[in-house]
């Protein structure tokens, strides 16, 4: 089911409405095999966190992934937390185990994000290097075809935390950041990386983050600033998620 342009819930951009995370999973797998097939060169940057890793596994499932091109795809990463590459920390780590390790995309089109380099700020420059010779730019800034996101409860979104810094970092794709919670050193792409991408989606389950999407209606918290500049922004939520925005606690 999805609902209007957020008519029904005051969000910005497509909302669709899911009954519950598998369907949401499914649902959002089969919308990005949709996407792919038109690429010659599919680039993704893949959201961390928990949520994801239903859509990954679903995206990797048989049924799934015999409908994609894999070599066609080319893998980036929103955020990366301070931690080694296979540490159960990593967001790369949740990816390669969930999706990447099941499916045929060439080694060297999985760009993971060097957040375990001790020099962070070295790391930004040399991904959004990387990004800037691999992807084509829009506007000034790589244009990635697809950003998928999640909802932190307190409304982030990859690594970019309220009040943090790196919220107003306009002149780079990628920056250090810092989270409220371990791991705190963070990589993130910006606001201005993520707003150059052909689309966003964002993937929210459950009732916990009722406030934070009223923080994005209200544009409160910094996913409210997640709008792509010359793009399309869908928010994939399940029924838990969408009730809670209409029910105060
Ligand atoms: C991270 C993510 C972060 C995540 C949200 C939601 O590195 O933690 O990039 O932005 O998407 O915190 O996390 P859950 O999906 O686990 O709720």
């Amino acid at each position: 089911m999805s609902a209007g342009c957020g008519d029904s819930l005051g969000l910005p951009g497509q909302v669709r409405i899911l009954r519950d995370e598998a369907e949401l999973a499914s649902t959002a797998a089969e919308w990005i095999v949709g996407l792919c097939k038109g690429s010659a060169a599919f680039h993704v940057a893949l959201a961390g966190g928990s949520t994801p890793r239903r859509l990954y596994e679903r995206l990797a499932d048989p049924s799934c992934q015999t409908k994609v091109e894999w070599s066609r795809w080319h893998v980036w990463f929103g955020d990366e937390r301070a931690v080694p590459a296979y540490d159960e920390a990593s967001n790369y780590q949740m990816a390669n185990t969930s999706l990447l390790q099941h499916v045929a995309i060439p080694a060297r089109q999985i760009h993971r994000m060097p957040a375990d380099d001790p020099y962070l700020d070295d790391a930004a420059h040399r991904y959004e290097a990387e990004l800037r010779a691999g992807v084509q730019p829009s506007r000034g800034m790589p244009r990635l075809e697809l950003v998928l996101l999640g909802l932190g409860d307190d409304g982030h979104t990859a690594s970019l935390f309220p009040g943090d810094g790196a919220t107003r970092v306009t002149d780079r794709a990628c920056t250090p950041s810092r989270a409220a919670q371990e791991p705190k050193d963070r990589l993130t792409l910006t606001f201005p990386a993520l707003n150059a991408a052909a689309r966003v989606a964002f993937l929210v389950t459950g009732r916990h983050k009722a406030d934070a999407l009223r923080g994005v209606t209200a544009a409160r918290v910094p996913a409210a600033r997640v709008r792509p500049t010359d793009g399309e922004l869908v928010w994939f939520l399940d029924q838990a998620a969408a009730d809670s925005m209409a029910q105060r606690d």
